[in-house]
């Protein structure tokens, strides 16, 4: 059942489905729905799920956003049925469970492939590639007609999946006040601005942002840009991320390609504050390259380059290890296809109220059996060492 939910989640939050029919009742219910298919539409510019009932004699609809089409379609699965196909751009499953809650699940090649992925892909962009974006054209990603500059379409492009991931989220922050973000380590701020220009211009949202980074000359730049713009409530601040103090309440920490341990650093200052939602996509990690070490994982040690990504997939299952203790639901997503970058994966996280036991232990058995000492659970202090 876990590799059917993990499939759905993984389906919807990458945006791969096309449809999801949920068949055959469990429980035999003359007057409660006999079907359900799910598809996405786009509202607004943003990626909903639609949610068709089926009754006997009639049929509803819902439109969730994807984190909350994919806990309603799991619990669905989970309670109410013994069928379930899933149409991908990738491949068809079909996923039959038992009485017992065991399922069979089948894959064939996809039957949706003649979609047009180059329409479907730029209805689904939050940014439009003929649209002179002032903030885009200011930054050199487009020209003043709106066409995207050949050598920054992966910029384009990474932006838009990143807007993607928060628009998914939107659900999980409040709308009745001035949402507070911050962009940790935010650089150029190519980020900044679009998340700027999405949640105040494209949702008509009250925004305070606020970018941090190490560059002051960058800092500069970013400030008087944000003036020229007239973009009210962003503004940058020069500082390090593990010394940033003057907040007692962020509801959004983004981070994108803060490097090795700004990461880290950024992560508990996000746990500290609360934050609502953590959308971090790491960088280069070094940290625990030296420290990585178990007899029987020789052969991946023996390789730089393999114990470089081996380190750094440890060092992100520590970061959602630790995020889990300290009370958050996490999800590992991709962020961008491989051949852009290397540095693909987006820790998304989610405040929620508890934490599981299960959690502790599974991290302290995984950092000794490392035998690692990892700098996010310095940087955590007492609020995690409480609970080890
Ligand atoms: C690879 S750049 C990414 C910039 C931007 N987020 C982007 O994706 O375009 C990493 C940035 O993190 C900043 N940085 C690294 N460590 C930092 C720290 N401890 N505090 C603040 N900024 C930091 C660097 O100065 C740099 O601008």
């Amino acid at each position: 059942m876990e590799k059917l939910l993990q499939l759905i989640g993984e389906s919807i939050s990458q945006h791969k489905v096309r449809q999801i029919i949920l068949s055959k009742v469990r429980k035999k219910d003359e007057e409660a729905f006999q079907k359900v298919i799910i598809k996405p539409v786009n509202i607004k510019g943003q990626v909903m799920y639609q949610f068709c009932y089926q009754y006997p004699k009639k049929v509803s609809h819902i439109n969730l956003e994807g984190l909350k089409a994919i806990d309603a379609c799991a619990e669905l699965v989970q309670d109410y049925f013994r069928q379930v196909n899933i149409f991908t751009t990738e491949a068809d499953y079909q996923g039959m469970i038992s009485k017992k809650g065991k399922v069979h699940l089948q894959k064939k090649p996809p039957t949706c492939q003649e979609i047009d992925t180059a329409h479907n892909r730029t209805k689904h962009y939050l940014l439009s590639e003929d649209t002179p974006y002032d903030f885009l054209v200011k930054l050199g990603v487009m020209n003043k007609e709106g066409k995207v500059l050949a050598q920054r379409y992966d910029k384009f492009k990474q932006l838009n999946r990143f807007l993607e991931m928060v628009a998914d989220c939107m659900a999980y922050l409040p709308k009745d006040r001035t949402l507070h973000i911050i962009d940790f380590g935010c650089g150029k701020s190519y980020l900044t601005f679009a998340l700027y220009h999405y949640l105040v211009k494209q949702q008509g949202l009250a925004v305070k942002i606020t970018g941090l980074d190490l560059k002051k000359d960058v800092i500069q730049f970013c400030n008087k840009m944000a003036r020229e713009l007239s973009y009210e409530g962003l503004t940058f601040i020069h500082g390090d991320i593990q010394d940033f103090e003057g907040e007692d309440k962020v509801d959004m920490v983004v981070t994108l390609h803060a490097c090795d341990t700004a990461t880290d650093a950024a992560l508990a200052k996000a746990v500290g504050w609360e934050a609502k939602v953590i959308l971090s996509v790491p960088c280069c990690q070094h940290e625990l390259l030296t420290q990585v070490h178990h007899p029987i994982m020789k052969p991946m040690e023996k390789h730089g380059i393999i114990k470089e990504k081996l380190s750094s997939l440890i060092t992100d299952s520590v970061r959602g290890n630790i995020l889990e203790i300290m009370g958050y639901s996490v999800q590992m997503l991709e962020f961008i296809d491989m051949e852009h970058t290397p540095k693909n994966i987006l820790i998304r996280a989610f405040k929620k109220d508890n934490y599981s036991q299960e959690a502790v232990k599974t991290y302290k058995a995984f950092k000794d059996f490392w035998s690692i000492e990892p700098y996010l659970e310095k940087a955590m202090g007492e609020a995690l060492a409480s609970r080890l």
